[in-house]
């Protein structure tokens, strides 16, 4: 496994295999790799000859108030364990490769709709920082597919309408969530939980979990009362909720009473960490 710090070498290498006739897969990290991440490259190699994991703790997609200077950077155990993955380059650029003008002066990319709404609301300005970033990676590194998590559901339907609308040729692959054997999504930020609140994260799946099965069951679900009752249940284990949407799947806007493939969204800080979840349901 090789490590490149530059994008002219990262074209360099890419365009040797290229030339060879190998399929490129992408997977975007912030790195602090866990089984989640190693997931997403373990399915890119199942559709690629090479795979490249790019870690980058893109600063244009955090808010004022955020965990940009504490977030996790461990690069030398990620390399460890990407080494036990198979065939992959790492593409760890610093800022200054990827913003050489600095992130005042950088072209931004909108993704309207899906976007807006659940995080988009909460953290603004993160998707433009999400959609820019993963748009110029598209760009740097030209896969044939590039795989992103369903943990995160908003921002895989971002980068799949990113892609769509600007004509990007690469395959977005969705991979399933990762959890831990209690149900707590895997998540880089889990290791800022103290001994207590990691405890009682996993009630955040449990809520979603009790919701699907009501959603599945109830002959007409009321979606606004069921997200408020889950809500107050989180809120009764000592969690501040910032929302517990259901939405259409595709659109992510409000479920009406048509839908039949939906999705919870949930977003809510135990403490000072702020933690996100969702699960699909098909209503019958
Ligand atoms: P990061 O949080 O490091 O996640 C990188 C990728 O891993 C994303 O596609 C995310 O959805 C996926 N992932 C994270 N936890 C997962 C889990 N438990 N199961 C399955 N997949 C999981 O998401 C980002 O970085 C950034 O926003 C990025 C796309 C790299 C742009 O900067």
């Amino acid at each position: 496994m090789r490590t490149v710090h530059k994008i002219k070498e990262l074209r360099t290498i890419l365009q040797n295999y290229r030339s060879q006739g190998k399929r490129i897969g992408l997977v975007p990290t912030m790195g602090n790799l866990h089984e989640g991440h190693i997931a997403l490259v373990s399915k890119a190699l199942e559709a690629a000859d090479v795979v490249v994991t790019s870690i980058f703790v893109n600063p244009m997609q955090f808010g004022a108030n955020e965990d940009l200077d504490t977030y996790p950077r461990t690069l030398k155990a990620d390399q460890e364990k990407l080494d036990q993955v198979g065939n992959t380059l790492v593409f760890a650029p610093p800022v200054s490769e990827v913003y050489p003008s600095g992130l005042a002066n950088q072209t931004q990319v909108v993704v309207p709709g899906v976007s807006e709404g659940h995080c988009g609301a909460s953290r603004p300005g993160h998707f433009e920082g999400v959609a820019t970033v993963v748009t110029m990676l598209l760009n740097m590194v030209q896969p044939d597919i590039a795989v992103f998590g369903e943990k995160d559901f908003q921002q895989l339907a971002v980068i799949r309408k990113l892609a769509n609308d600007l004509m990007i040729p690469v395959e977005i692959i969705g991979a399933p969530t990762v959890r831990d054997d209690d149900g707590l999504a895997k998540s880089s930020r889990n290791g800022y939980l103290s001994e207590l609140e990691r405890s009682k994260a996993p009630k955040i799946y449990q809520t979603l979990t009790n919701l699907a099965q009501q959603l599945e069951q109830l002959p007409a679900p009321d979606y606004e009362a069921l997200s408020k009752a889950a809500c107050e249940q989180l809120q009764s284990h000592g969690f501040r909720p910032e929302y517990i949407n259901i939405v259409n799947s595709l659109t992510l806007a409000p479920a009406s009473d048509g839908d039949r493939e939906l999705t919870i969204l949930a977003a809510a800080f135990l403490g000072t960490t702020r933690l996100i979840d969702n699960l699909s349901v098909t209503r019958p």
